[in-house]
């Protein structure tokens, strides 16, 4: 549909020029039958390639266009001069035209050779000033992340039972309640089971759980070897606990076992004594408390003279100069009745460690949730 209020477009104005250009016409035909005619009328030739060349030389494009129009073999203006003005000139201007032409053909050379020069300079300096590199310039910083406090500490505990032949080993953290509990010593309806309720698989044969502790390994690697047995188990570990500042349904331990056919209640006291100092410095003192896990007997907590107050009292450890750092004892003989050790021959000794806690502790961290919350501005503090 033709639009009511459409006009026929404008006729483009168009600005030809109107004079016809000299050099499509005979000398004949523009008047130039002087000698001086001819001279001036190549005056203006020039000084019209003259101004042109000016213009024309800012734009690549444009340049190139020009050049054609001037110097280009098929019909630029150099040989429409040699077509229409040399060819067909009298005998008598001939030589004029030709000197004049050989002229103007000089200059039209040297003035397309000099701007292209200059055009490559040009191209080439913005290309440089384009690539350059300001070495001035403060670089792109990536920011590289650390490792958590959690794995910090890991390393540490890993590194300081490495460092007396201990090797570490990893387990499933979906486990039967075989390995869980029962091979540990802890049967069906016992009250150890009480403080170690846990996420249970839905339809799972044989009912599997998130594991409540490390100790499985225990079995799993007893089953696989004879003593000597020298292991850490670090890992994840599950509990349906209610979350606060010192809880939530997940933690980290590791777990430690070592027998063979000669350890004794020694052997265990000073390794925890030689991890004590390493971890907490080499003035720490520990001390064992009785206490009761179904698969260590005798059981006991591991205690160490507080790392702040050095064991006179402080905020740390609540004035009693003692902080608490993990549960072991001397391995269960029931136990070794699970995975076919004779316990007339073979003796030993468990811990398990709270690595959360004991990073907390270390490092004056209050809240279990920081932990896990990700916040950069916690996670900065531990480089
Ligand atoms: N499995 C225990 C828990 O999670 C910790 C523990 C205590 C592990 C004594 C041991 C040990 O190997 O000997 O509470």
């Amino acid at each position: 549909m033709v639009g009511a209020g459409l006009r026929p477009a404008r006729a483009v104005e168009l600005h030809l020029t109107m004079t016809i250009d000299p050099t499509t016409q005979t000398l004949a035909q523009i008047q130039a039958t002087t000698a001086d005619a001819i001279v001036s009328r190549f005056a203006e030739v020039r000084h019209r390639f003259d101004e042109q060349a000016v213009v024309h030389s800012t734009d690549p494009e444009n340049w190139r266009i020009f050049v054609v129009k001037w110097a280009g073999r098929k019909s630029g203006v150099l040989t429409l001069i040699t077509d229409n003005w040399l060819k067909p000139a009298s005998p008598e201007l001939k030589r004029v035209v030709g000197q004049e032409l050989n002229q103007f053909k000089a200059h039209v050379e040297r003035v397309l050779a000099e701007r292209q020069r200059a055009i490559e300079a040009t191209a080439e300096k913005t290309a440089l000033a384009r690539d350059k590199v300001d070495l001035s310039l403060p670089g792109i910083e990536r920011a590289i992340g650390t490792r958590h406090l959690i794995r910090q500490t890991y390393d540490e505990l890993l590194r300081i039972f490495a460092a007396i032949g201990f090797s570490v080993v990893a387990g499933p953290e979906i486990e039967t309640p075989y390995y869980n509990f029962e091979a540990l010593n802890i049967p069906e309806h016992h009250p150890a089971r009480d403080n170690m309720d846990t996420f249970y698989i839905a339809g799972a044969r044989g009912g599997h759980l998130l594991r409540t502790h490390t100790s499985p390994m225990q079995i799993r690697t007893m089953e696989k070897q004879k003593p000597p047995v020298r292991i850490v188990v670090p890992g994840k570990v599950y509990r349906r606990d209610n979350p606060d500042a010192t809880h939530g349904y997940m933690f980290h331990q590791i777990e430690g076992l070592a027998v063979d056919t000669d350890i004794t209640f020694c052997d265990f006291k000073g390794t925890v004594d030689y991890f004590a100092r390493e971890f907490l410095g080499p003035r720490t003192k520990t001390r064992l408390r009785p206490s009761y896990f179904p698969f260590t007997e005798p059981s006991a907590e591991v205690d160490a003279t507080c790392h702040v107050c050095g064991g006179t009292g402080c905020r740390v450890c609540k004035q009693s100069g003692w902080i608490e750092l993990f549960g072991a004892g001397m391995v269960n003989p029931a136990v070794y009745g699970f995975v076919g050790y004779d316990p007339e021959k073979y003796s030993g000794f468990a811990f398990g460690m709270g690595v959360d806690r004991l990073a907390m502790m270390k490092y004056g961290v209050t809240e279990v949730p920081l932990l896990f919350q990700n916040d950069v501005r916690f996670l900065k503090q531990f480089p």
